[in-house]
């Protein structure tokens, strides 16, 4: 099989000491509001592992897969959800928690969805956002870091569902067929 070509954009230690400042705010600014952290899978899962390491105070865990129609290509409105909180999150503080935003589809379905449980706030965290490639506005509380328009691998996120394990970021240069 062909290999991926990609160039190291974020290294392993930078983005640990992003996740653990990020830990240690969200661990101030939610002492008292006894938060649930809904991952968006797959590609929240090795960030909010790291993450939750690095929050110190009591936290609930649920997940939900989101996808967009066309696998690793970002599709332009479909975006299909499964799973979901499996508790209720009525008058509840949410932490929506992402891999990366990038035209801002996916949290708004997720948000729009979730808010019909009426839960009492909903902030969204994510390793990446990319605000150049926004086409729907959505408001993003914690950011690990900024990205430009580039197609990113590694640290939970995809391309073709492979290069989730890189245990950095990259950024592909020549994307795969
Ligand atoms: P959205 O465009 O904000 O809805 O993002 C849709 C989904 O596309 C994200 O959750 C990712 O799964 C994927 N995605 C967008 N940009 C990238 C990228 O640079 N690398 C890997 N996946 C991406
Ligand atoms: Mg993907």
């Amino acid at each position: 099989m062909e290999r991926q070509k990609f160039e190291l954009l974020y290294p392993q230690d930078k983005i640990a000491r992003r996740i653990k400042e990020l830990g240690r705010l969200i661990s101030k600014d939610y002492a008292d509001k006894d938060p649930i952290l809904i991952g968006v899978l797959k590609g929240c899962f090795i960030f909010l592992a790291d993450l939750v390491r690095h929050i110190s105070i009591p936290v609930e865990m649920e997940f939900m897969t989101a996808s967009s129609y066309n696998g690793d290509v970002v599709a332009e409105n479909g975006v299909t959800m499964t799973g979901g909180p499996n508790v209720s999150i009525k008058g509840r503080h949410i932490l929506l928690v992402e891999g990366v935003v990038d035209s801002g589809h996916t949290v708004k379905a997720i948000m729009h969805k979730l808010n019909k449980q009426e839960p009492a706030s909903i902030q969204v965290v994510t390793l990446l956002d990319k605000p150049e490639c926004r086409k729907v506005e959505v408001d993003i509380t914690y950011k690990g870091f900024r990205a430009g328009k580039d197609f990113v691998i590694g640290y939970g996120l995809d391309v073709g569902q492979r290069y989730r394990n890189l245990p950095f970021i990259g950024r592909v240069v020549e994307k795969k067929k």
